[in-house]
């Protein structure tokens, strides 16, 4: 009788026919090198951590220890709101645990049209259509508003949900240097003048935290006949008098024609979301395949996500104290010798730059086992081929909490040896 194990090894040492098809995994032997090498340093899977229980919006159990969360989008730390947390149970109860159906057959339930009503008023915008998440946001907005023979312009910075619109969709795409102004004038003058154009920015750009210079390039978008789209998903909440975003914080929100968002980091749950004054904006509920072709969100989580969105609003306390947390850490990481993403605090987060993969790795376990979670971050996520220990601040870190952070990133860094 043949050894079953036997007869696989000397099948899959015969050549492999020619002509054959390759394994279509090879395409990943790079990654799967890449991945297996830092394993094999003994480091900890920076990408496989499990929260065995989460205490707050800024404390959780990882490995069975007290770990302090720096590394959500929680910024503006509604997950465990009592008034957020009702409302979800509230709508379970009431409308059950999904609606099993598209938006535009049985998947709108009184809750999404009230979500959509929160984020009118949170935006003072005349229109507000709310997807299954901000990834779906930007696929349905971007592939579904440009159409062939349009242009396509975007910071090549862009979140991955960008490029994945661009690509969904038929329209030319050029890209320009990020956050060059100058860049993006030359680009929308080389294009002819009477293509359609939709230029796509973003608030705060989340891999180095820094913030766009929309006032001069919404500017420079609209005298070149462009329409402008601006993903705050990282600014929602906490920039701007009223949360609104890096749009509103620069005087610009009247001149975008739309403002893509998540509910999945400040107003604390998941979902995404568009909105605009266009007077035409309706249609594309019966146009945006990504809004269509998927089922709505849960009767709970919309529930969640309106009463966030209105809490939110009048959060100036909380704002100020994100603002002060984000200072303080900034300064406190600048004073031990990191290297960071921004000069000045820009937003709520703080990249620290790491010298390579293999040290970024070894930092972002020691402060693990300091008890401190941060967001390791590599190529291609982030720009220039940098790794980074990306820090994101929540309204609902003490200054307590602050003094620990730094305490551990001293002491980690310095057993590593990157300060
Ligand atoms: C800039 C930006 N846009 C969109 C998204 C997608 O959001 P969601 O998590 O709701 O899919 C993200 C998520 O990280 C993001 O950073």
């Amino acid at each position: 009788m043949t050894d079953p194990g036997l007869a696989m090894t000397a099948d899959a040492a015969k050549p492999a026919p020619r002509g054959a098809a390759p394994d279509l995994f090879d395409k990943f032997q790079p990654m799967i090198d890449i991945r297996e090498n830092l394993l094999a340093t003994g480091v900890t899977d920076p990408f496989s951590l499990v929260m065995e229980r989460v205490e707050s919006p800024t404390v959780a159990i990882c490995n069975g220890r007290r770990t302090i969360l720096l590394g959500t989008y929680n910024y503006m730390g509604q997950t465990f709101d009592p008034d957020v947390l009702a409302a979800g149970k509230r709508a379970l109860d009431e409308f059950g645990s999904g609606t099993t159906g598209s938006r535009v057959l049985n998947g709108t339930y009184q809750g999404h049209r009230e979500c959509e009503e929160a984020l009118k008023r949170f935006y003072a915008m005349d229109h507000a259509m709310v997807f299954s998440t901000g990834y779906q946001a930007n696929l349905g907005i971007i592939s579904t508003m440009a159409g062939k023979d349009d242009y396509v312009i975007l910071d090549i910075d862009s979140h991955a949900s960008i490029y994945d619109g661009c690509a969904l969709g038929n329209a030319q795409i050029v890209a320009f240097r990020h956050n060059d102004v100058e860049a993006l004038e030359k680009r929308l003058k080389r294009l002819p003048a009477e293509a359609g154009k939709l230029v796509v920015l973003e608030g705060v750009y989340s891999m180095l935290g820094d913030v766009a210079p929309l006032k001069e390039m919404v500017a420079i978008s609209k005298a070149h006949g462009a329409m402008v789209l601006v993903d705050e998903a990282h600014s929602m909440g906490f920039i701007g008098p009223n949360g609104r975003g890096v749009a509103e914080e620069q005087g610009v929100i009247d001149d975008v024609d739309f403002i893509i968002g998540t509910f999945s980091k400040s107003v604390g749950t998941v979902g995404g979301f568009c909105v605009s004054n266009h007077p035409k904006f309706e249609i594309l509920r019966l146009v945006c395949r990504p809004y269509v072709f998927t089922a709505s969100l849960p009767p709970s989580v919309v529930a969640t996500a309106a009463t966030s969105i209105d809490k939110l609003q009048g959060a100036a306390d909380k704002r100020a104290h994100l603002w002060a947390n984000s200072r303080r850490l900034h300064g406190g990481l600048k004073q031990l010798g990191f290297t960071l993403g921004t000069d000045e605090p820009q937003s709520a987060i703080i990249a620290v730059i790491m010298p390579d993969l293999e040290r970024g790795a070894a930092m972002w376990e020691a402060l693990l086992h300091e008890g401190l979670y941060v967001n390791l971050a590599r190529p291609p996520a982030t720009p220039a081929g940098m790794t980074l220990l990306r820090c994101s601040l929540c309204a609902l870190h003490s200054e307590e909490q602050v003094g620990e952070i730094l305490g551990m990133f001293e002491a980690a860094g310095k057993k590593v040896g990157v300060i």
